[in-house]
């Protein structure tokens, strides 16, 4: 079986190549996959206002609004906007009726995804692995219809409170689901940029202390996910990582999900501060794959977004630079943006992190550009994590 694409990417013009360089895409034979994962569906988040959050990954991350969901729509609950950049969709829930569940989720998790939604190609099968499995079913698989086709849909709990919903949209060509109508924003794009992101490389989950391994078991026996290399232990995590570290991946790669859970260490960890802002487990960071990280990250700092400094020692290190070799631009330009660099056997990694998205100190982005590497920057945990340390203080919560 060879890869295919999938329709978000096809629309945003993006080839197999492009994919295998953006988000280390592999060979997968799916037929003698137990729970086959197409690749990502959506991000849903529950946000405070999503009006304006909606405005914000439009006007900050170039995101363009596809498709809307409201009272004028009907729904008298919430309002959700679905907004996209190359085959990545975010859809931003705010409540409107005072007593919506989107509102309790907000009121006790501040700004958050609520679901990782996959796109798979029989959500019946899905659903019955799960379930002999033992995951506990929130939705069974139905379908949903409106003039422009069918999905057909169920859901998964997955750590704290949030979900996997399973989709196949195959027989569906509306902007995004029944009860969604097409949307579009007034807000001027220069036709001829590149969208300041292209795909999503993976979402990284916060779970408790202790709790890792039995979410990386979850993954590989409820969805047949396989444990990628990268692994970090408390043997070179004690400082200042403080966290423990593992890496599982559907079966083409499109879908990684690296699990964290907090270590021991002389100071609270970034994932301790995580659990008690979030009140409990939940999405960390997001990785959006850029061909291009110092346009996007120009982009973006130009827009307002802030990202965590990198100290400068970080690129005059010579240990750095004899492990890092050479990369496609001069390190001066790496330093300018404090983009970080990691280097494997199979190639390289630029990253960087922007600071929380929200009011809360939990759920922030990474930009990556790779080259070859399937890692996730393990090498730069000590310099990254130096520099939460350093905000982290700055919050009087070190
Ligand atoms: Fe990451």
């Amino acid at each position: 079986m060879t890869l295919d694409l999938t329709d978000a990417e096809r629309l945003a013009h993006l080839d197999l190549d492009q994919l295998r360089q953006l988000v280390g895409l592999v060979e997968h034979d799916a037929t003698t996959d137990p729970f086959p994962v197409t690749g990502w569906d959506a991000l849903v988040w529950d946000v405070g206002n999503a009006t304006q959050s909606a405005h914000f990954f439009m006007s900050a991350y170039g995101m363009d609004l596809v498709a809307y969901s409201g009272p004028e729509t009907g729904n008298r609950d919430h309002k959700a906007y679905v907004v996209a950049s190359g085959a990545v969709r975010f859809v931003l829930r705010g409540g409107v009726a005072p007593d919506s569940p989107v509102m309790d989720h907000h009121r006790l998790h501040g700004d958050g995804v609520v679901d990782v939604a996959l796109e798979v190609p029989d959500v019946d099968a899905c659903v019955r692995q799960a379930r002999e499995q033992g995951a506990t079913i929130l939705q069974e698989a139905h379908d949903v219809t409106d003039e422009h086709g069918t999905v057909r849909m169920a859901a998964i709990a997955a750590y704290g409170d949030t979900r996997h919903s399973l989709v196949d949209r195959s027989r569906y060509s509306g902007p995004y689901l029944p009860g969604f109508v097409a949307r579009s924003s007034t807000m001027r794009r220069d036709p001829d940029a590149t969208p300041v992101f292209q795909a999503l490389d993976h979402v990284v989950g916060n779970v408790e202390l202790g709790r890792m391994d039995e979410w990386v078991d979850f993954y590989r026996r409820v969805m047949g996910f396989t444990n990628m290399a990268e692994f970090v232990g408390d043997d070179i995590a004690t400082e200042y990582s403080a966290l423990m570290s593992k890496v599982v991946a559907s079966g083409n790669h499109r879908v990684k999900f690296p699990l964290n859970e907090p270590a021991i260490a002389k100071k609270k960890s970034q994932i301790d501060e995580y659990l008690e802002f979030y009140r409990g487990p939940g999405v960390q960071h997001l990785a959006l794959a850029t061909a291009d990280i110092l346009q996007t990250v120009d982009r973006l700092r130009d827009a307002g977004i802030e990202f965590l400094d990198t100290p400068d020692s970080y690129y005059t290190d010579p240990a750095l630079r004899e492990r890092i070799g050479e990369v496609r631009v001069p390190i001066e330009e790496l330093q300018r943006r404090g983009i970080l660099v990691d280097r494997d056997e199979d190639g390289y990694l630029l990253q960087i992190f922007t600071k929380p998205i929200g009011d809360r100190p939990t759920v922030f982005f990474e930009l990556i550009e790779r080259h070859g590497s399937l890692g996730f920057g393990k090498g730069n945990f000590q310099a990254l994590f130096e520099a939460i340390e350093r905000e982290q203080a700055r919050r009087g919560n070190f």
